[in-house]
């Protein structure tokens, strides 16, 4: 029996789409409509095994034209959850003006939604990046936010509106920072899926600098295990980190890839010029969320080891995107470093 009906927008993507599987395995209450315009990192594919069930629908479309959105709301729905973004910091460095469309305004006119139809719930899905680099210590959600890359601070534009939604038109909203989210169907531009990939395609991975940046890892179970909490236990107008308590630097999660795929450091690793702007380290503290009732559970060992073994499976899922819009980005971000 359905009592819930959520949109989610980017549910295409890769956190987007583990939270639609999830919920629609674990509510049986709740029919989800997916509101996602199919960009590059948007796959179908990411849905299919939930793609019959009736309590799942689809429109294709922008999170920033208003008309779309009106569409997959459809005759109401209780709650919404925005994953729709544009997520790769090497992509903002390219090109930022797609992340201000997407996380700006696409944010904006969600939030225009959330009042017109007087929806229950919006929670807006952050990073851990808007905190900016933090050389000691973790950034809790109090704490100023100071963005650094296009990407950072396009998601931090998102944010604040979201915020100020709830200060000024009292919008039922939440928002979740992740930090560095890992598992299976992540496109495989991130660190770990492009380094798995290309170990596993027998290709040099290429490490920023010289690797001692440090990254908090969380596995993307966790994530839309705490997103989903959040949206149900959050208190409205509040912010909760979600971080993985796996803080690594990227020469430890190369080598850790190298040894479960088998390959040498001196015949696999190219160090590279770094990214500009290169945020160091990233670390925040979750007890806000701990102490709404989520926890991380997926060890880290088992979660890299498991997500190796996804893509060394699913060469079917990552070789036709390999193959195809990535190879030109791959060149642009890659050839000259
Ligand atoms: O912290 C949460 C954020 O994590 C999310 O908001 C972003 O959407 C997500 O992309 C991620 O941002 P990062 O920039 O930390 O992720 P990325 O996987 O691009 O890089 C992780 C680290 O690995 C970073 O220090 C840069 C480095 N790196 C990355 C790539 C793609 C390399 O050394 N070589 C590479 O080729």
């Amino acid at each position: 029996m359905i009592h819930r009906r959520w949109l989610v927008t980017g549910g295409l993507g890769f956190i987007g789409s583990a939270f639609v599987r999830m919920m629609l395995r674990e509510r049986p209450d709740v029919a989800i409509a997916v509101l996602d315009a199919v960009t590059y990192a948007g796959n179908p594919a990411n849905v299919s095994e939930v793609a019959h069930d009736p309590r799942y629908s689809f429109v294709k479309g922008d999170i920033a034209d208003a008309d779309r959105v009106d569409e997959a709301i459809g005759q109401g729905v209780d709650a919404i959850v925005n994953f729709a973004a544009e997520t790769h910091v090497d992509r903002s460095i390219l090109d930022p003006e797609a992340f201000i469309r997407t996380d700006v305004m696409g944010t904006h006119v969600l939030l225009e939604a959330v009042r017109r139809h007087k929806i229950q719930r919006y929670l807006q899905v952050s990073t851990d990046e808007v905190y900016g680099d933090v050389e000691l210590g973790a950034s809790a959600e109090g704490d100023p936010i100071r963005p650094r890359s296009p990407y950072a601070a396009s998601k931090a534009g998102g944010d604040l509106q979201v915020l100020a939604y709830h200060t000024t038109f009292e919008a039922p909203v939440l928002v979740t920072r992740g930090s560095n989210t890992y598992g299976p169907y992540q496109y495989p531009e991130k660190l770990i899926p492009l380094f798995i990939t290309n170990l596993l395609e027998g290709e040099q991975v290429p490490v920023y600098g010289d690797g001692l940046q440090v990254r908090d890892w969380l596995h993307v179970d966790d994530h839309a295990r705490g997103i989903a909490h959040v949206l149900e236990h959050g208190v409205p107008g509040e912010v909760y980190n979600l971080g993985g308590g796996n803080s690594r630097t990227n020469i430890e999660i190369t080598r850790e890839l190298l040894r479960l795929t088998a390959r040498s450091y001196e015949g696999s690793v190219r160090h590279v010029t770094d990214r500009q702007g290169h945020d160091r380290r990233y670390a925040i503290d979750s007890s806000k969320a701990q102490a709404l009732g989520w926890a991380p559970r997926v060890p880290f060992a088992n979660g890299l080891a498991e997500t190796v073994a996804w893509y060394r499976d699913r060469e079917d899922w990552w070789r036709p995107i390999k193959s195809g819009e990535f190879r030109e980005y791959y060149r642009r971000q890659y050839a000259l470093r």
